[in-house]
Parts: C-alpha cells; structure tokens; sequence
C-alpha cells in the first residue's frame, strides 16, 4: 500500500520537476530510480562506469516513450574522477548516490580499489562538485536522518533529508 505521504511527495515532484543525478544507474537500485523518476517527469543525468551495472538495465527503462527517455542523459565514467563529478553536476537540483562495490569478498581481495570507489567516489560530492545551482547529495551511505526531503518522519516515506553540500552556489 502507498503511503499518504510518499503519494504527496510524488505529486509535488510531478508538479515541480528536478534535474536529478543518478550514480550508479546502470546497477539494480539506480536503474530502478532511473525508471521512476522518469515516469514522474524528471530530467535525470546518470553516471555509471559499467563496472558492475548493465546496459540491458538502461534499455529496459529506455524503451518508453520518446519524450520520457528525452529527459536522461548518460554519462559513462567513474565517481574517482573529481572533475567528472563536478560536471555531471552542473545545474542539477539532487545528487543520488548509488555507485559503489557492494561485493565484501572484493573487499577483501582488492581493498585499495574498494576503500576508493566506496570512500573516495563518495567524498567527492562533499568536495565542491556542483559549480551551478543547489547541490545536495543523499545515497545509502548518508541515509538515516531523522526527516524527508519535505520533513515528514523517514519512517513515514523510506526517504531520508539530502544533506546540504553547500548552501549557497
Ligand atoms: N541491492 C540491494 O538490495 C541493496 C540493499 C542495500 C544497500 N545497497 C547498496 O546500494 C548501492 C547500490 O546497490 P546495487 O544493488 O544497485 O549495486 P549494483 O552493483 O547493481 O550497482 C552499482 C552500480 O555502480 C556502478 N559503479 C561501480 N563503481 C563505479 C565507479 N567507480 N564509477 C561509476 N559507477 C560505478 C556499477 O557499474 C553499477 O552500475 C550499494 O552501495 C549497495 O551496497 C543495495
């Protein structure tokens, strides 16, 4: 069952739409961000080096209309690179971060490559990325405020505040 207020903040996304950056889009949850916020009438500028996300995941999202698939734009390259950062964020409203090396085994084999896509990929959109706009980032590794995007409970909507990477751009 949808809750009243994920339904009302749907509503307001659809009233008022955002330029969105997805890392990670290629992979299983920013694939599935990708296909919802699209449907909401969203602009979406992905980022995905492929390492582990598929192609196939972005031709399903991209098989709906014209106008819909109009609104992404693909980046391919890595969360390590600062200036890629910096330029996928130019003019975006939301940064959602998702790109990372989920796999613990890998941690263990390769901790250096690990310890810099999860934490240093990560660091760099705290590292002055978006020279335009409003920047602000939320991911699984900043999730857990206590209030929304629009200041409802998390527990309420699954959905935790953005935090503020800088005030004023
Ligand atoms: N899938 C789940 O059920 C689940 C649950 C809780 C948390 N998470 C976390 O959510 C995040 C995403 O999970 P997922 O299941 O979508 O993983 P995934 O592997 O399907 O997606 C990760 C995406 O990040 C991309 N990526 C990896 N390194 C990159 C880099 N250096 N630059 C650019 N892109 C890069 C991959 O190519 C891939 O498309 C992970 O941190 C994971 O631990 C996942």
């Amino acid at each position: 069952m949808i809750s009243a207020p994920y339904s009302q903040i749907r509503r307001s996304l659809a009233a008022s739409p955002k330029v969105w950056v997805v890392t990670g889009v290629a992979g299983f949850i920013g694939s599935s961000l990708l296909e919802d916020l699209l449907s909401l009438g969203q602009t979406v500028v992905g980022l995905d080096n492929f390492s582990t996300g598929h192609r196939a995941n972005l031709s399903e999202v991209l098989r709906g209309p014209i106008e819909m698939c109009a609104r992404f734009h693909m980046v391919e390259g890595d969360i390590r690179d600062l200036e890629t950062c910096r330029t996928v964020c130019a003019g975006a409203d939301y940064v959602l971060h998702h790109a990372a090396l989920g796999s613990v085994p890998w941690s263990l084999d390769d901790p250096l490559r690990t310890n810099a896509v999860n934490v240093d990929g990560f660091v760099n959109w705290f590292s002055d990325p978006m020279p335009e706009g409003h920047g602000n980032t939320s991911g699984v590794s900043v999730c857990g405020g206590p209030t929304t995007l629009w200041g409802e409970t998390a527990t309420n909507t699954g959905l935790a505040k953005p935090r503020r990477v800088k005030s004023a751009l």
